[in-house]
């Protein structure tokens, strides 16, 4: 199969730039493929909103560009930060034409909420269902463009390089170029070489590497692997967000996200005692930044030796309750919470990768005709630490860079002569026979996500780093052994990228010798001076 683009991904990135390049280039062709649903997708899950400078009397840009700047803790790229924050508003006004609709209040002025770190109320929703609506707006304008195909259950396995022409590619070699993908069609069980003269990368997070986690099962940092292995940049991995308030029901994931903007509505953690315990640990108490929260939350269960903590709302106005948050209220109600007697129990999950596939300020990567964008690539815009509702952002901003950077190459691209790509053959699945036991897989996933919670969750330890490296090189060896003789599956290909995500994780923690964002090893409790921090860097 051939394609002008190629699009790997159905969430707010992928779609975003779909939709851009359809809109503008109705004579080329664009493929997007999906590993399920085309809706399933951590985009669909976002509850608490879009940070935006929306209303220039009471906000400005500087306040948003400052309010990153502080979370990201000294990692973010200034030119980054300055950028998303300025093009923002042009990319919300898009997605609005395009049908995403957001809360407006009697006088037909957006509502806006408020989030941790954030220094003023920012952040457009639609209830709490904000990701909900974007998706269907962005797929309901993707199904009206007669030059999208998009393909539903087909497992991207792996980029095309110059490697499948049996040349020998090192993290040395210049000009690695990528012609499209290998992707295993559920639907008809095949095996697919895709070419594309640009392939882009929106494969979303890696939250599935935890035991606990808000990310849907799709969230297997399937691109960052495939891109470390077609030796892709990719940096600051140890910067794992986890979100304060999961709500906490023992043994089910993924957890149910209770968003931060319930906080910025008022509700207060308490500990099992029902102290109000965030003023001993931050100024700005419910609502510092999550990395703060999230600690400050394992200290209280650590110390306590509880499973969770309390979200209390009991004192919150239980009409406007209702109104913002239907889904949370719902949810809590299913369960025998009633959210207005009885306080949420909450503990922090997995919920965010700041780091990824390295990318420039148009969506790059370091592979020619490769770009990524949205929660898989790092642009520099979140730091050691993301600030809450700033990739929703993000994900539009860069997909449109993107655009516009991809839409410029094309023409040249595709009149060219065919280029070495046309002649990568079939996928080898040669020696593999069908897979025998499922518990090989099954077993070591969760022996995976429990070494990445127990060893480099929250709080980290240099012994805490070495047993998960330890652990993780054995899962490795044993999950190798079991694709070179098994036939693909997305199963088998998850475990194994998951076991590639944990071990660039951990070693990008190892490397950092130092606590900084969301990055905390009681062996190194400070920070470096921040004119020698850098960022740590795989490839
Ligand atoms: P996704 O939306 O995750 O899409 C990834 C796509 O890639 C999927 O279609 C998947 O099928 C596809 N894919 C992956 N691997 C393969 C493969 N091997 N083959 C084929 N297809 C593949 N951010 C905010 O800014 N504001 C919020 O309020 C907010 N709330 C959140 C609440 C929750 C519960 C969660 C989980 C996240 C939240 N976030 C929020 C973060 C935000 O939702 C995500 O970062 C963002 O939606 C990621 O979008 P994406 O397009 O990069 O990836
Ligand atoms: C939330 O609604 O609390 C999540 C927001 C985010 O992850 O940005």
């Amino acid at each position: 199969m051939k394609t002008d683009f190629l699009v790997i991904g159905s969430g707010i990135a992928g779609l975003t730039y779909a939709l851009k390049l359809a809109q503008t280039k109705p004579d080329k062709k664009i493929i997007i493929i999906t590993k399920t649903v085309a809706d399933e997708t951590n985009t669909k899950y976002a509850q608490g909103g879009v940070a935006v400078v929306n209303n220039l009397v009471h906000d400005s840009f500087e306040k948003h560009i400052q309010d990153t700047l502080i979370a990201g803790d000294g990692l973010c790229t200034n030119e980054i930060v300055e950028l998303v924050v300025k093009e923002g508003p042009k990319r919300i006004q898009e997605i609005i034409e395009w049908g995403a609709q957001f809360d407006k209040d009697a006088q037909g002025d957006y509502q806006l909420g408020k989030e941790g770190g954030h220094s003023i109320s920012r952040i457009l929703h639609h209830k709490d269902i904000t990701g909900k609506e974007m998706e269907r707006a962005l797929l309901q304008a993707i199904s009206q463009q007669k030059n999208i195909q998009l393909i539903h259950h087909c497992f991207v396995l792996d980029l095309i390089t110059q490697h499948h022409l049996g040349y020998f590619i090192t993290k040395a070699t210049p000009n690695i170029e990528c012609y499209g993908v290998y992707a295993l069609n559920l639907q008809t069980n095949q095996i697919e070489n895709i070419q594309a003269a640009i392939t882009m990368l929106a494969t979303g997070g890696n939250g599935q590497a935890y035991r606990t986690t808000t990310n849907p099962t799709i969230a297997t940092g399937d691109g960052v692997a495939m891109a470390y292995r077609a030796k892709a940049h990719i940096e600051n991995m140890e910067f794992i967000q986890f979100h304060p308030t999961a709500l906490y029901q023992q043994g089910i994931s993924p957890s149910f996200l209770i968003t931060e903007a319930v906080r910025g509505d008022g509700g207060i953690l308490r500990n099992k005692q029902g102290e109000a315990f965030m003023k001993q640990y931050d100024a700005r108490k419910d609502l510092a930044p999550r990395d703060i929260v999230a600690r400050a939350i394992d200290n209280e269960m650590k110390r306590a030796g509880t499973e969770h903590v309390w979200l209390d709302c009991t004192h919150m106005d239980i009409e406007k309750f209702k109104e913002h948050f239907p889904t949370i209220y719902a949810k809590c109600l299913s369960i025998g919470i009633d959210v207005m007697k009885d306080m949420i129990p909450v503990a922090p999950a997995a919920h965010y990768s700041c780091g990824g596939i390295k990318t420039d300020a148009w969506g790059r990567s370091s592979i020619k005709n490769l770009y990524a964008c949205g929660e898989c690539a790092s642009t520099g815009l979140h730091g050691a630490n993301r600030l809450a509702s700033n990739s929703l952002l993000e994900a539009m901003v860069f997909a449109h860079r993107a655009y516009i950077d991809s839409i410029k190459k094309i023409d040249a691209l595709t009149q060219s002569s065919p280029n070495e790509g046309s002649q990568v053959g079939a996928w080898n699945a040669e020696g593999t026979t069908e897979p025998k036991e499922m518990i090989l897989i099954t077993q070591s996933l969760k022996e995976l996500q429990l070494l990445m919670s127990d060893y480099v969750g929250i709080v980290r330890t240099n012994e805490r780093l070495r047993r998960a490296m330890r652990r993780l090189d054995i899962l490795f060896e044993e999950t190798e052994e079991l694709y070179q003789k098994t036939q693909v599956s997305p199963q088998l290909c998850e475990l194994r990228n998951l076991i590639t995500v944990g071990y660039l994780i951990v070693k990008s923690a190892q490397l950092r010798k130092e606590s900084r964002g969301l990055h905390y090893n009681t062996d190194y409790p400070n920070k470096q001076n921040n004119n020698t921090v850098s960022k740590t860097e795989h490839w």
